[in-house]
């Protein structure tokens, strides 16, 4: 194998590395369990709209630590039990990015 078919090769296993976030199963999470409260669309319904507009006070690392831990005294609840810290991170980054857009 040459060295740039080596390269893609691992280029295109990336995805799928062992013990990373799991893009689909962190994808559907959001959609099913924080849409049950933010909304399908995530714009909003028990809990507040959580599109990327709506997230400008917040950077990736607030959100992260949001995710894992809560509101506190509000139905937000903890993620912690379910999620690592990459998955809160991957959640924290599609939310900024626009992913349900
Ligand atoms: C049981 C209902 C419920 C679920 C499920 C839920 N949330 Fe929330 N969330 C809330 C409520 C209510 C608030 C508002 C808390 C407050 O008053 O500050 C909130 C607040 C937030 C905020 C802060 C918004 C801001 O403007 O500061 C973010 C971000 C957020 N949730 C993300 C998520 C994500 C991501 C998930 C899924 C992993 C999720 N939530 C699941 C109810 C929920």
């Amino acid at each position: 194998m040459n060295r740039l078919a080596l390269i893609c090769a691992i280029a295109m296993a990336a995805p799928a590395q062992a013990g990373g976030p799991d893009a689909a199963a962190l994808e559907r999470l959001v959609r099913q369990d924080c849409g049950s409260c933010h909304g399908l669309s995530l714009k909003g319904g028990l809990g507040p709209d959580i599109r990327a507009p709506a997230l400008s006070h917040h950077d990736r690392q607030s959100l992260q630590r949001l995710i894992l831990d809560g509101v506190p005294g509000t139905p937000m609840p903890p993620w912690r039990p379910l999620l690592t810290e990459a998955d809160a991170a991957w959640i924290a980054d599609y939310l900024l990015n626009g992913g349900m857009e």
